[in-house]
């Protein structure tokens, strides 16, 4: 039988008792030598062959990542570029050091809320995802150049070099490049800038097109020879600022000078024996994920039908979702509960709350306030030679951002403002809906999914993370699941997904996910099922210890991307 849980008590109460730790898991880390070689999987082949290219010229795993990360904001533009951001978790095998490097992109400071509502008081979906005033203060050049300056052994003239070529000489774009110019067509055409370089004739290109990107080559030129002054200031920062305004945009030279990169101490959870390590707010994916795993720390899933581990799995999410809407954002701008919201005790009183047969309409769950987003954005994972690590999750936010390329600069903006809660309560892209703690405010960064992460056990280590908007979240969960049950690198990324957010109050379900009865029984318990498509782009290592062996694998859906050992 389901109770209406009073939230507000209980959440009260158990912020007192919040912190309790549970029986460590082993960090296999600690003990582990370097595997001898290294492991890349990301979402384009050219970006996982520029990693080794890098690692071949005596880079480390964070040299790779600049060198990955760089190729795909010339060849994955649609989903990465200098002109957004990412969300980086680092591990250096010298010192057993995690940390958090956040390249999260800030709000302008002349930002205006007013200008993202409509005349109906709904969010103006055009201004918050289009053009200019869509896009966020960009964090990825600053944070390439201070892993380069902080990491990294080779210079930015040495991991940027594949993406400078590749710019220069050209590619041929994939049928996924090319879907996302037809899907953007109608936007890109409205700016001089995006129709030059994506609408060649005003057409979407066929298959075969080549891409050539100077000015592009140019911008990361500057990058290489002066790091994050290359972009922030000078030649870069002018064109940004002068291509931002003529089109009404806010951007000022004083923004992008102002813009920073912040490290972070990332969240721990451990479940079942493993630790896993991931990202801490401004993402709201690590606060969620630990949540879950702390309320199914409480089930044994193993001795469950799959309908059952299932349900329980939902209603997991539903409860850490309604969190993410009402308590996280910017941990420089707002106080979150995050002892509370990560405690056992809290999870124990949120477990208590779930039927074993029935679901939980969201309605239920009391708080203060969702279309079908597209999989767009990118994440990779690395594993050198010396044990060094990185998870990473890069993003323009939708397809090709704002769709707007600042003049003279081959940059796409991103169009991350849409992330902020820009009209409370009411729901961004990807169904989320924001409280207050998201609101937009000069400086500030907007709430991601993102949730680059390690699973550490004490014989096999993951390095893991998917792009999907707010399935972002279920997706990595999922994953860890699967790994913590002793599945492959290959296994995970192939696994059927499904997603629930809260609101609205339904699954979300990849084709073939369940057979017809557990569909059967999940429906019977009350949960509303929908298929829904696509379903990320989960790019994975593992490390197995007790072989030293690596293992690499990017998502079967897509086969443009490339997990290769070497
Ligand atoms: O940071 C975030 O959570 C979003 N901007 C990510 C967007 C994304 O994954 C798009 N792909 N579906």
């Amino acid at each position: 039988m389901v109770h209406a849980p009073s939230w507000r008590i209980v959440a009260a109460s158990l912020f007192l008792v919040a912190g309790a730790g549970h029986a460590a898991a082993q960090d296999a880390l600690s003990a582990a030598r370097g595997p001898g070689h290294a492991a890349i999987a990301s979402a384009n082949f050219l970006a996982t062959n520029a990693g080794f290219e890098v690692l071949a010229k005596g880079g480390n795993a964070f040299d790779a990542a600049i060198a990955v990360s760089s190729t795909l904001a010339v060849v994955e533009q649609q989903s990465s570029g200098i002109g957004g951001g990412f969300m980086a978790l680092l591990h250096r095998a010298s010192d057993k050091r995690d940390v958090f490097i956040d390249a999260r992109e800030t709000a302008p400071k002349a930002v205006d809320m007013k200008v993202y509502v409509g005349k109906d008081g709904k969010p103006n979906r055009d201004v918050s995802t289009n053009g200019p005033l869509s896009a966020g203060i960009p964090g990825e050049p600053a944070g390439l150049a201070w892993m380069a300056e902080h990491y990294g052994k080779l210079p930015l003239s040495v991991s940027l070099a594949p993406a400078i070529r590749i710019a220069k000489e050209g590619f041929q774009p994939d049928k996924r490049f090319l879907g996302a110019i037809d899907d953007r067509k109608d936007t890109l055409a409205r700016y001089p800038a995006s129709a030059a370089l994506y609408l060649p004739d005003g057409k979407v290109p066929a298959q075969g097109w080549t891409l050539r990107q100077p000015d592009l080559a140019k911008t990361l030129e500057r990058i290489a020879a002066k790091g994050a002054d290359g972009f922030y200031k000078g030649e870069t920062a002018k064109l940004l600022v002068s291509a931002s305004r003529e089109a009404g945009g806010n951007w000022t030279a004083a923004d992008l000078e102002a813009y920073k990169v912040k490290e972070r101490e990332p969240l721990t959870v451990d479940y079942k024996g493993y630790r896993i390590v991931t990202a801490p707010p401004p993402s709201s994916g690590g606060v969620a994920i630990a949540e879950i795993l702390n309320i199914l720390s409480g089930f044994d899933l193993t001795k469950m039908d799959l309908a059952h581990s299932t349900h329980l799995t939902i209603e997991a999410m539903r409860r850490a979702f309604r969190d993410h809407n009402e308590y996280l954002g910017d941990p420089d701008f707002v106080k979150m509960p995050l002892d509370m919201l990560l405690s056992r005790h809290y999870a124990d009183g949120l477990r208590a709350t779930i039927s074993p047969d029935k679901a939980t309409p969201s309605d239920l769950l009391p708080t203060s306030m969702a279309p079908e987003p597209g999989m767009h954005t990118t994440h990779f994972s690395v594993i050198d030679a010396d044990g060094n690590m990185v998870a990473s999750t890069l993003t323009v936010n939708l397809e090709f951002g704002s769709a707007f390329v600042a003049k003279g600069t081959g940059v796409v903006l991103n169009d991350e403002m849409d992330d902020f809660a820009l009209v409370p309560g009411q729901p961004n892209a990807f169904g989320l809906r924001g409280a207050l703690a998201n609101a937009p405010e000069p400086g500030k960064r907007m709430l991601s999914s993102m949730s680059p992460s390690f699973v550490l056990g004490a014989n096999r280590t993951a390095v893991i993370g998917s792009p999907g908007g707010s399935t972002i979240i279920t997706q990595v969960l999922e994953g860890i699941l699967a790994f913590v049950d002793g599945k492959s690198a290959s296994e995970i990324t192939a696994q059927k997904r499904y997603h629930h957010q809260y609101l609205p109050d339904r699954v979300d379900v990849e084709d073939g996910v369940f057979d017809a009865a557990t569909t059967k029984t999940l429906v019977d318990m009350g949960h509303v099922l929908r298929n829904r498509s696509p379903w990320g782009f989960m790019n994975v290592v593992t490390w197995d210890h007790r072989t030293n062996t690596l293992d690499a694998a990017s998502d079967p859906r897509r086969p443009s991307g490339l997990g290769k050992v070497q």
